[in-house]
């Protein structure tokens, strides 16, 4: 990454209540050097916009559809409104226990950045496909379902997230050098789409803890972190944020 600082943002999942989230949030706050943002579940949205200074606000998900008889959905227009700069899209749960597909991955990302939201968009491996050595083939095709519906212009718009499942919750993060080693393949495979390679943010996520951010980070196309449960403790949080800073933009 030559210009943009890294970006860290916490995904809390299913996680929360007004109370908790309160003291969480109250606890946050902006770190020079590095972006931070965190993601609540769509209820709490409203609350976080109320009280984070300095650090921005992501959804953990969002419809492909504007408006309309589509029960349950959240739309990325009323994401924009409530104060969202980010809407993660594609994660790992979502493709496995909701049944998003690559090619409705794709037009969620359109969606987000028809309302000027940032997708971030994830990808990443099974321990099965890993250990088949199918993981670059698999990101590969998850990326370019994406580019097939937003095409490559826009990748400048939009963030990508490594997440390979088998380290998601886990406590078995990967190391530095296997997230390089994907993070550097997603790189070229941007180069070979004719994408500005460099100024796309790629971030790491899959237990990252403030004892292995500082090393992950500090891998050179590692440009952040999405993090799942060490954003729900104040202090880890902050300590992984810090941690970017430390390894520079
Ligand atoms: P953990 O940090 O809990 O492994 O979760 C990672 C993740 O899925 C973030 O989106």
């Amino acid at each position: 990454m030559a210009q943009k600082h890294k970006l860290v943002a916490g995904n809390w999942k299913l996680n929360g209540g007004l109370a908790a989230n309160a003291a969480l949030l109250g606890a946050l706050e902006a770190v020079a050097g590095v972006e931070v943002a965190v993601c609540p579940p769509f209820p709490y949205l409203a609350q976080a916009a109320s009280l984070l200074k300095g650090v921005a606000l992501g959804a953990q998900s969002v419809s492909e559809f504007q408006s309309g008889a589509y029960t349950g959905e959240v739309s990325a227009e009323m994401l924009a409104e409530l104060g969202c700069k980010f809407a993660i899209v594609g994660h790992s749960e979502r493709r496995a226990l909701f049944g998003e597909d690559e090619a409705s991955v794709g037009r969620k990302t359109a969606a987000a950045l028809r309302a000027g939201l940032v997708p971030i968009v994830c990808v990443g491996e099974s321990l099965a496909e890993r250990e088949a050595g199918q993981a670059s083939a698999v990101i590969r095709r998850q990326l370019d379902a994406v580019r097939t519906v937003v095409g490559t212009p826009a990748f400048a718009r939009l963030e990508i997230a490594y997440e390979p499942v088998w380290a998601i919750g886990t406590g078995r993060a990967a190391t530095a050098a296997q997230a390089q080693e994907v993070h550097a393949d997603i790189r070229r495979w941007l180069g070979e789409q004719g994408a500005d390679a460099k100024a796309v943010r790629i971030l790491y996520g899959g237990s990252v803890k403030a004892d292995n951010a500082a090393e992950l980070f500090g891998m050179p196309d590692v440009d952040g972190g999405l993090i799942g449960g060490a954003a729900l403790v104040a202090q880890d949080f902050m300590a992984i944020c810090r941690a970017a800073v430390a390894q520079g933009a």
